[in-house]
């Protein structure tokens, strides 16, 4: 507990002194072990009951993790770089909580995390908002709290630092390619939105918005949330299709998504892609995506990277050595297209690009 105090000490005097510079991290380059291993995967109540009261042996540091769930493929991927940064090879004691997407859950895992008196805990929070209390009671009970990948609207002062990728920047970048790729012509947009309230929803239906603002040539249609799963994304344009029939083009806040609205416009007999009649962007640009990219299925694929875990480790290392951290970390994206398009927002995919692909 000397430890936590400690740690929990340095890390305030740090934001004291950064509050309000941004930046990026260095990350960690110790090596990963597979996660099978090391990683705990249990509701909140089990790992409640399975954490031992004391402190591990040596210097294993505990870190809890309340993931939002598991409803798509970037979700997977930042799991599995979580569970491969934080393992036992590498020092730590890791407790993951999958949360379901269920902002009930989530809570009540965090909590538990205080309870099991963690060394640190990182949340992805479904939701931007609802935070302040249980950041509050994290801070009380001296742990320190990373929010990683999306963000929340709480106070700062509650937690250490948020890490993640620029939704706002990604949903610019995605009007802005489009408003390249056109060049003048009409477009009448159907946007399929992530989970309601998630910063990535939020951020990215933002940035694209502040483009379409720009373009009075565009009219966005319709805005629903697909909930960055497949099922919903099949779900929305299904439905889209019988309310609309002069779209050209849809945007799918995440790939999952994108594979369900293809699925629906395969059944409709629409086409898509650089050889259809409709657009489509997505975001994400995992693997599979990327490979839709790559055959000419998705237009344009904007990143985000879900390989967060290092710049989170990097985070905890610092404070536990009370060295300075930065309040926020940006972990950098890229966009890329379908070959025959050149853009000077993006990539044009080639098996090349799609071979180096990590995730
Ligand atoms: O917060 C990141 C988003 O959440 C990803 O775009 C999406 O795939 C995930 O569910």
């Amino acid at each position: 507990m000397k430890r936590k105090l400690a740690v929990l000490l340095a890390g305030t005097m740090v934001m004291a002194s950064l509050v309000g510079c941004g930046g990026s991290d260095a990350a960690s380059t110790e090596t990963a072990a597979p996660a099978e291993e090391t990683a705990e995967e249990a509701p909140a109540e089990e790992a409640a009951e399975e954490a031992p009261a004391e402190e591990a042996a040596g210097d294993t540091i505990k870190v809890g993790f309340a993931q939002v769930g598991h409803e798509s493929d970037w979700r997977a991927a930042n799991t599995q770089n979580y569970q491969d940064t934080f393992s036992a090879a590498n020092g730590y004691e890791l407790s993951f909580v999958d949360a379901d997407n269920d902002n009930a859950v989530q809570l009540e895992a965090v909590r538990t995390f205080i309870q099991q008196e963690m060394d640190y805990i990182c949340i992805a929070p479904i939701e931007t908002a609802g935070w302040d209390t249980v950041l509050q009671e994290a801070q009380d009970a001296g742990i320190p709290v990373l929010i990683v990948d999306r963000s929340v609207d709480a106070d700062p002062s509650l937690y250490e630092t948020q890490i993640g990728c620029d939704m706002v920047l990604e949903g610019e970048t995605a009007g802005n390619w489009l408003a390249e790729y056109l060049n003048g012509e009409a477009a009448n947009i159907l946007v399929i939105e992530g989970t309601v309230g998630a910063s990535a929803t939020l951020g990215r239906t933002e940035g694209f918005n502040k483009v379409a603002a720009e373009h009075s040539e565009w009219t966005i249609l319709d805005s629903q949330s697909g909930d960055f799963t497949q099922a919903g994304g099949q779900e929305v344009m299904e439905s889209f299709i019988k309310s609309y029939s002069d779209f050209n083009v849809v945007v799918c806040q995440n790939d999952n998504e994108a594979y369900g609205a293809m699925d629906a416009m395969d059944a409709a007999g629409i086409t898509y892609g650089v050889d259809g009649d409709v657009i489509i962007i997505s975001y994400d640009a995992t693997h599979d995506g990327l490979q839709y990219t790559l055959d000419g299925k998705i237009n344009c694929n904007v990143e985000c990277n879900p390989l967060q875990a290092e710049f989170a480790a990097d985070v905890i290392q610092k404070l536990e050595a009370g060295e300075a951290i930065d309040p926020v970390t940006v972990v950098v994206d890229q966009a890329f297209v379908a070959p025959g398009i050149t853009s000077q927002y993006a990539t044009t995919m080639t098996q090349e690009v799609l071979d180096g692909r990590a995730y």
